[in-house]
């Protein structure tokens, strides 16, 4: 649970204040429970038994999480050859991951399908050729295009006119390639795009993938990509999963019926981490100024788009909770700011907050997804560390980064 009471922002059962006293600020801090409450809300939504569910870690690689969702039975979409040496070595079964790649080399396949094991997730026609010589005779699956997109933000849409996947209309190449290298499909999938909010999407994406799969024998699965989206703005309707879970479990049970069944996967990211997860950070200065009359008021923290980039980079909306000062009328209209030497360094615009002092703690809500994970070093600064909430108890699973850290890489210093 992730919630306010009274003054007060708990994470778990812990008042986040402490926790920001105990790790120190920046912080970003998980709620286990929530993760798998996620988790368990997504699969129950669906009436089709066989069903997996793919954590895509690209959102939040959290070794903590990772395990945990392990345990619960999920399986992995890794989008980088590192993504799927993290997922084996957490203990991921190898037919439990996938790896789905753009611009990859043959050097990144054999280290997937040669060292590791792990079912390749081919992205285009060249790389379809690229495979098959390599790993003639060996299963595959293949990226399918399916020519519509969705998403929070044009750089979120991945359906369409972009470069990802095989399009539609290249599928007799598929097949002369599958041919030629006696290649065996045994995975369909398509990825339209992530933050997506309307069911609509999903149902024609799911449609169309089936219209596809009705053309080759040997399928395993079919994975209609992640990208459900999660509300972040207050009053921002959520995605109607029951609805979703319902049409696209009637879509797997006429094709099952018609042709023998086949496994529904999906792979969301954002869904099960997004809500899951804050960014703590601590005010540090705050900067009154008057522009054409009117105030205008920058709270700095210690933190920034070096450790938060969504509102940099998408003008993504992330609500800030005063941790303490919950309760009291949020009177004051202010950009938090980080401590980056960019004027695009914020984490919110025109947020509406309580009066503030140096030393308040600010919870940056909803940061689980695409948080820590888009992280970077940039004006040298260190990673923060990440704490997961189980009830009461908190504990570091990632320390933060010490400048000997950052050094290191240097040849010569
Ligand atoms: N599968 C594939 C192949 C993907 O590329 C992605 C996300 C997912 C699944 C999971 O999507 P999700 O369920 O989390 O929406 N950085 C952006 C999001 C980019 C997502 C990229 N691919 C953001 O912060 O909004």
């Amino acid at each position: 649970m992730i919630g306010v009471t009274g003054p007060y922002l708990y994470i778990g059962s812990l008042r986040a204040e402490k926790i920001a006293e105990e790790f120190g600020t920046p912080v970003y801090v998980y709620d286990a429970e929530l993760v798998e409450e996620n988790y368990l809300r997504l699969r129950r939504s669906f009436r089709y038994g066989n069903l997996e569910v793919m954590y895509a870690c690209k959102a939040n690689n959290s070794v903590e999480i990772l395990k945990h969702l392990r345990d619960l039975g999920a399986g992995l979409d890794a989008v980088s050859p590192w993504e799927v040496a993290l997922g084996v070595r957490v203990g991921f079964r190898r037919e439990k991951i996938l790896f789905t790649g753009t611009s990859v080399t043959v050097e990144e396949m054999k280290f997937v399908r040669g060292e590791l094991g792990v079912l390749v997730n081919v992205d285009s026609i060249p790389q379809l050729r690229r495979y098959g010589k390599t790993f003639p005779e060996t299963e595959v699956s293949v990226r399918i295009n399916p020519g519509i997109g969705a998403g929070h933000h044009e750089y979120a849409v991945t359906g369409g006119v972009t470069k990802f996947g095989i399009y539609i209309n290249q599928l007799d190449k598929v097949e002369e390639v599958l041919r030629e290298y006696r290649l065996r499909l045994v995975g369909l999938h398509a990825h339209i795009g992530s933050g997506i909010l309307r069911p609509e999407p999903f149902v024609e994406t799911a449609e169309r993938l089936l219209k596809v799969a009705q053309l080759f024998r040997d399928l395993e699965f079919v994975d209609i990509g992640g990208g459900f989206g999660i509300p972040y703005r207050p009053g921002e309707r959520p995605l109607d999963l029951d609805y979703l879970g319902s049409r696209l479990s009637s879509l797997f049970e006429e094709f099952s019926s018609k042709y023998g069944s086949v496994k529904l996967r999906v792979e969301p990211g954002r869904f099960i981490v997004g809500s899951a997860g804050v960014l703590l950070v601590r005010v540090v200065d705050i900067k009154e100024v008057e522009v054409g009359g009117t105030r205008k008021v920058f709270v700095g923290v210690d933190s920034g788009m070096n450790h938060l980039i969504r509102p940099a980079l998408y003008g993504a909306y992330h609500e800030v909770v005063a941790v303490s000062k919950a309760d009291r009328p949020r009177v004051l209209t202010a950009d938090v700011v980080g401590n980056v030497c960019e004027s695009g360094d914020v984490l919110a615009v025109n947020a509406q907050l309580p009066e503030l002092e140096e030393g308040d703690v600010l919870a940056i809500m909803n940061a689980g997804a695409y948080g820590y994970s888009m992280s970077s070093n940039y004006n040298m600064r260190p990673r923060p560390p990440e704490v997961v909430v189980r009830g009461a108890s908190a504990k570091l699973t990632r320390r933060r980064e010490v400048l000997e850290d950052l050094l290191r890489v240097f040849v010569e210093l």
